[in-house]
């Protein structure tokens, strides 16, 4: 499958998921705060809930009700909803209570069961919304997203994608002179036909328990320095669906500057050796061995290519024409790399035009 089927493949993968949702919410209601209830009641055993009673200095009186009730947990859980330290839409007093009185271990299994009954994600600080994804040229931000996207299109169940509702990837690129969040949901998404309106999308982005956008490539974003802001910026900085999860993508030389206060970064920074070495014996050469050390070992002959191999777009490069040359590989310096690779494309694009 080349790239534009398999972007084809998982925008029809995702018009189909949102369709669907729509139905789903119309048909059979909201995913279940209740079933959620009823599995932490199963987690909360006496010991716990008396633990959890004092912490949050219940009265004497509640403390001896729970120690000899016939469900400590159930009676637990209604003294917890009616002090608001649980709620449909957020679960995080009773988790960062659970840390604190190390409980860690009943804080994990309770986020976990939450997010699998409600669809809500709960991120373990319970601040941060939005997540920025830094990086240089070539070192995987895009790939990064579409990585994501792919495995949320296959439901990998062991990933922590698998909660998420909807996914929405927007290369951020394509996005200039479109206000609207919407109309570029639309745009990249949807086919023409598509008899989706604004207000189903919203219905969708609202009501649905767990939503994810990624905007990769705010660099590339063309609308970044106008002085209208846009829903894009908007989301960016927090004001735009609180409920949504925003991923952004930048080279690091161009952050946005209107960063939500609680976004947290994260930079790519390439690969190790490990890594490098795990690409060229998973991708490039299938598990050859003797291919895969004779292309480390030319890499490593040669320390200004292996530097420069940190960045995975060179690594990648690299890695496939070395694999391609059967014999000896002759690149000794980066120069010559270089222009074996120009050579290479100026014959593949020869080669298009006749
Ligand atoms: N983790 C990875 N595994 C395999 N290949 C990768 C990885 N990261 C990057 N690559 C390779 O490097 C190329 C460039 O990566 P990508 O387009 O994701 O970079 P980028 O950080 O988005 O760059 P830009 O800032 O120019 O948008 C990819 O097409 C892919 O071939
Ligand atoms: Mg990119």
């Amino acid at each position: 499958m080349n790239i534009g089927e398999f972007n084809a493949a998982i925008m029809k993968y995702i018009y189909n998921i949102i369709s669907y949702g729509i139905k789903l919410l119309k048909v059979k209601g909201l995913p279940s705060f209740g079933s959620f209830k009823v599995a932490l009641a199963d987690v909360l055993t006496v010991t716990t809930v008396l633990q959890l009673a004092t912490f949050f200095e219940y009265p004497p009186v509640i403390i001896e009700e729970l120690g000899t009730a016939a469900s400590a947990g159930l009676l637990m859980i209604r003294y917890m909803e009616e002090r608001g330290q649980i709620q449909p839409t957020s679960i995080l007093t009773l988790l960062s209570a659970l840390k604190k009185m190390c409980l860690s271990g009943t804080g994990d299994r309770v986020k976990k069961l939450y997010e699998e009954h409600t669809g809500r994600l709960c991120s373990s600080d319970g601040q941060s919304k939005a997540q920025n994804e830094e990086g240089d040229p070539g070192y995987g931000k895009s790939t990064l997203t579409l990585q994501a996207a792919y495995d949320w299109c296959l439901g990998n169940v062991a990933l922590p994608l698998k909660t998420v509702a909807v996914f929405i990837l927007l290369p951020l690129r394509l996005l200039g002179n479109i206000s609207s969040i919407f109309e570029a949901i639309r745009l990249v998404l949807m086919p023409p036909e598509s008899p989706l309106t604004d207000d189903d999308i919203l219905e969708i982005l609202r009501h649905s328990l767990s939503v994810v956008i990624v905007l990769d490539g705010y660099d590339e974003y063309p609308d970044r320095n106008s002085v209208k802001e846009t829903d894009v910026m908007k989301m960016i900085a927090g004001k735009m669906f609180p409920n949504v999860k925003v991923v952004v993508s930048t080279r690091s030389s161009s952050l946005p500057t209107y960063l939500h206060s609680t976004t947290v970064t994260i930079r790519l920074t390439g690969f190790d050796e490990k890594s490098r070495d795990e690409y060229i014996k998973r991708t490039v050469t299938g598990g050859d061995q003797e291919a895969s050390r004779r292309i480390t070992n030319a890499l490593n002959s040669s320390p200004i290519l292996n530097d420069i191999c940190q960045v995975p777009m060179f690594c990648v490069l690299f890695a496939h024409v070395a694999n391609d040359q059967r014999g000896v590989i002759e690149f000794s310096s980066v120069t010559s790399f270089f222009k074996y690779v120009i050579d290479c494309f100026y014959s593949h694009m020869w080669r298009e035009r006749s």
